[in-house]
C-alpha cells in the first residue's frame, strides 16, 4: 500500500534518510518499506560490507585466525559492487557481476563483515561509493555511520535500537525460516560480539548522531514503527 499519493510526492522536497543502529534491529525492513512508499532508492550498506567479506573469504584473505590486510587493500578498488532490482522490485547486491544476495547472509560472512568493516581503507572506499549513490537525494540508506560519516547533512536521521535478546530472537527466526539450524545462545553471543565490535572499533564506530531521533522498537509492532517513521518523514519533506 502506498501512503503518499503521486501528486503530493511532486511537491515534497527530496531528502536523505539515514537509518543507523545495532545489527538485527530491523533497520533494513524499516528502510525498505519507507523507500517503497515514497519511491526513494534504498541502499543497504551492510550488504556492501558483507560482499567485501565474502570476497575476502573466497580469496583466502580472511580466515578465523588471520586477515591479510595487504591483499585486501591491493584488491579493494578492483572489486565491483552494484545493486540491481529483481522481479519483486527488491534491490540485490552483485559482486563483480555475480548476484551474491543469498551468500552474504550467512553467519560466517556476517562475522567477516564485522571484521573488514574495521579497516579504514575498506570504509573509505565504501563511504565514497555510498556518497555517490546519494548525491541526488531521494534515498533511504541504512547502516552504522550513515548519519555521522556518510551523510552528516542528512535531513532525517534515525537511530534504531532494541535489546540484544530481542534482536537475537528475530535473527534466529529469520535463519530458521531459511532452513538453517541455529542455537539461540550462539546467535545471542554473536549479536553481542558484533555490537561490541561496531561500537568499539577505531574507524567510524557506531554512534548516534547528535541530531538523530532514537526509536527503540523492542516493544513496537512493525506497523507502529512505520507510523512513527512516516510522520517524521512527512515533517521533513513538507516543511
Ligand atoms: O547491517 P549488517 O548486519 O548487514 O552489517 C554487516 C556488518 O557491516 C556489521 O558488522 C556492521 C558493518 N557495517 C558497518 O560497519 N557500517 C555500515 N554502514 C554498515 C554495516
Amino acid at each position: 500500500m502506498h501512503f503518499y499519493n503521486e501528486p503530493l510526492l511532486l511537491y515534497m522536497k527530496k531528502i536523505i534518510v539515514a537509518i543507523d543502529g545495532f545489527s538485527s534491529c530491523g533497520k533494513s525492513t524499516m528502510a525498505k518499506e519507507l523507500a517503497h512508499e515514497t519511491g526513494y532508492i534504498y541502499v543497504d550498506t551492510g550488504a556492501m560490507y558483507r560482499a567485501v567479506s565474502l570476497f575476502c573469504i573466497r580469496n583466502g584473505w580472511m580466515t578465523d585466525s588471520q586477515i591479510n590486510e595487504k591483499q585486501i587493500e591491493k584488491h579493494i578498488s578492483s572489486m565491483n559492487l552494484e545493486f540491481k532490482t529483481n522481479n519483486q522490485g527488491e534491490n540485490e547486491i552483485y559482486l563483480n557481476g555475480e548476484n551474491v544476495e543469498n551468500q552474504i547472509r550467512s553467519l560466517e560472512v556476517a562475522n567477516g563483515a564485522s571484521r573488514v568493516s574495521t579497516l579504514g581503507f575498506v570504509r573509505l572506499e565504501l563511504v565514497h561509493q555510498q556518497q555517490i549513490m546519494g548525491q541526488h537525494k531521494g534515498i533511504v540508506m541504512d547502516g552504522r555511520d550513515i548519519g555521522t560519516v556518510v551523510f552528516p547533512e542528512a535531513e532525517l536521521k534515525i537511530f534504531l535500537t532494541a535489546s540484544p535478546e530481542i534482536r537475537a530472537q528475530r535473527r534466529m527466526d529469520e535463519m530458521i525460516a531459511k532452513g538453517e539450524v541455529v542455537n539461540y545462545n550462539d546467535v545471542l553471543t554473536n549479536v553481542k560480539e558484533r555490537d561490541d565490535r561496531d561500537q568499539n572499533r577505531a574507524e567510524s564506530p557506531l554512534r548516534k548522531a547528535k541530531d538523530a531521533i532514537i526509536i527503540d522498537n523492542s516493544s513496537l509492532t512493525p506497523q507502529q514503527q512505520q507510523e512513527i517513521l512516516r510522520t517524521l518523514f512527512a515533517e521533513k519533506t513538507l516543511d
